[in-house]
């Protein structure tokens, strides 16, 4: 019996049960001891007489309908309203509650009000995601996993919005379009397309350091609480006084580090496709609590304007040695989302959420970001997402940004115009001096170019990172020739030449493999089809290569740049 009155079951203090069905079992479905005794309404709150019964001229089955039947209607017209456009990336995604946690005192270099404290706690949302497949997808699949966190601090929302491979393939925004066309679906055959893929990193071969970690088995996690996550962007963290440093953050999993193999990660996404978020959710359902180490690499402006890595190339990463982690703080999860589709679904996260404390950089790659999520989440959410509960910040006042499509905000008579002789609106304190970024310069129109330096760090990552693990550079390759073997034999070769650069003895390595998976799998009809494709493409392959050039760095990127270095 123990129904509600308000439409909830179980109530705890807000009317849900803890993961807001009825006692839920391992799967979250009700349980029995817990029966719903309600009478259901029609979409404006009138009883409705029998749900499941439809109005009909006799009693009988074969008797036609009435259009004035409004419960029928109601319920067919909501149901085909359901779906809403799925993200673009990482439509396929799990989320968790939980809390951020002050472990170290970083106040010597951020003035963010929720960092001021050890052992002050932040609530946080998590989405966790994989990128490139869509809503349902198989989640063990090869990829790099989004970890999207939400902190809901007293002086506004903070998201963090990191991945498990420390770098990104781009660092030219205007690459994102044809990276995120080339790793998804032939636009033809809707089908994936490996000669696409490669033929995309072939002539972007800045990705290199990227495919290396996505083609280990770091890109097979067994689950989110078993990977780590990077910011991979430079961000700031900035003081009320006016001075910042540059910050990336890491976040290591307390869990320990786990991956599958390529045929165990295909095995499960046999077996369960929903593996990732059947895991997370049992563990919390279980009383688990996962949780992660934070740590922030301190980057010195001063510092950054020598290093020889550029720190807003987001190709590279930056090596402990000179820039050491330092822990701050601890991220814990300890429950699940009351509602799927209310919390994970509707949840829109951006990195331009940012609180005082806690800034942009001038990464190309970040400045891009900070126009594509609130644009893209007023399409697939409607213009006031911000006021749906997840979204919401515990306070926000702006007269001037109201109204659209479900408003639930009412500000009156509060003046909409700036300035008003009826409104007085102090500047925040925590800005109240300007920070010390100068910028000068002409504008240019500027792309980037591979350069040796390019392959720098995953020649160390194959040389020293990956050969320090057992079979893991033989997993490497095997990862590479099982999916470069479904591409055309003129992208291939493009695709060798690129993983010699890294090294000799893994482009052969690949080759080999490759060529004896090809030998062994390709059938002529599929050979028919991809050929046709690389006709179409092969033409201008070789024209559009970049030609490599030895700098040592990338440091022209910012060239325009002018530092104050008084
Ligand atoms: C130019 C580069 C990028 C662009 C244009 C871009 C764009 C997008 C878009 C449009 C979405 C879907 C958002 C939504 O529908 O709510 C998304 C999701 C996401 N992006 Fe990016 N992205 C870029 C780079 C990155 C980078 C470098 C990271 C992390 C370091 C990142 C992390 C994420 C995460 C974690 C999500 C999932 C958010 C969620 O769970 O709702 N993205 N991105």
């Amino acid at each position: 019996m123990n129904g509600s009155k308000n439409g909830t079951v179980n109530g705890g203090a807000n009317g849900y049960s803890r993961n807001g069905v009825q006692n839920g079992g391992t799967n979250g479905t009700h349980s029995k001891d817990e029966i719903i005794e309600e009478i259901i309404t029609t979409m404006n709150g009138a009883p409705v007489k029998k749900v499941a019964g439809s109005q009909r001229i006799g009693n009988q089955l074969r008797a036609t309908l009435l259009l004035q039947d409004i419960n029928l209607l109601e319920l067919i017209q909501h149901l085909t309203h359901e779906r809403i456009p799925e993200r673009l990336v990482h439509a396929r995604g799990t989320g968790a509650h939980g809390y951020f946690e002050v472990t170290d005192d970083i106040s010597d270099v951020t003035s963010a009000d929720f960092l001021q404290r050890v052992g002050e706690k932040t609530p946080l949302f998590v989405r966790f995601s994989t990128v490139a497949g869509e809503r349902g997808s198989a989640e063990t699949v090869r990829d790099t996993r989004g970890f999207a966190f939400k902190m809901r601090t007293k002086e506004g929302i903070l998201d963090w919005m990191f991945l498990s491979t420390p770098v990104f393939p781009i660092r030219d925004g205007a690459k994102f379009p044809s990276f995120t066309h080339a790793t998804k679906r032939n636009p033809r055959s809707g089908l994936p397309d490996h000669t696409m893929f490669w033929d995309y990193f072939n002539n972007n071969q800045e990705a290199i350091h990227f495919l290396m970690f996505l083609f280990s088995d770091r890109a097979t996690p067994v689950d989110f609480q078993h990977a780590d996550c990077f910011s991979i962007n430079s961000y700031r963290f900035t003081k009320s006084d006016g001075s910042f440093v540059y910050v990336k953050i890491h976040v290591k999993t307390n869990q320990g580090v786990q991956n599958f193999t390529a045929a165990e990660a295909q095995t499960v996404a046999g077996q369960d496709p929903d593996h990732q978020t059947r895991s997370l959710f049992d563990d919390l359902e279980a009383g688990k609590t996962p949780s992660w180490d934070v740590y922030a690499q301190i980057i010195d402006p001063k510092k950054a304007a020598t290093y020889p890595i550029n720190i807003f190339d987001a190709t590279k990463t930056l090596p402990f040695k000179d820039f050491p982690l330092r822990k701050f703080g601890r991220i814990v999860l300890d429950r699940n989302p009351d509602d799927s589709f209310a919390e994970v679904e509707q949840s829109a996260f951006s990195p331009t959420n940012i609180v005082p404390g806690w800034a942009l950089s001038p990464d190309p790659i970040l400045q891009t970001r900070s126009l594509a999520y609130a644009d893209t989440q007023r399409h697939r959410l409607g213009v006031n997402f911000i006021q749906l509960p997840i979204n919401k910040p515990e306070h926000s006042f702006n007269p001037l940004m109201r109204d659209g499509a479900a408003t639930f905000r009412a500000l009156g008579a509060t003046p909409n115009y700036f300035p008003s002789s009826f409104t007085k609106y102090p500047v925040a304190a925590q800005y109240a001096v300007p920070d010390e970024e100068h910028w000068l310069g002409t504008v240019v129109d500027f792309e980037s170019q591979v350069v040796a330096a390019d392959f720098v760090q995953a020649r160390i990552f194959w040389e020293e990172t990956l050969a320090a693990e057992p079979g893991q550079q033989d997993n490497f390759v095997n990862n590479v020739a099982g999916h470069l073997s479904s591409a055309v034999a003129e992208v291939r070769t493009v695709t060798y030449a690129m993983f010699t650069r890294v090294n000799a003895d893994l482009g052969m390595r690949i080759k080999t493999a490759t060529e004896a998976a090809v030998a062994g799998t390709i059938t002529p009809a599929k050979l028919k089809i991809t050929n046709n494709f690389a006709n179409m493409k092969l033409a201008d392959l070789h024209a559009k290569k970049q030609a490599p050039h030895d700098s040592p760095h990338n440091f022209d990127l910012f060239a325009h740049k002018a530092w104050s270095l008084s």
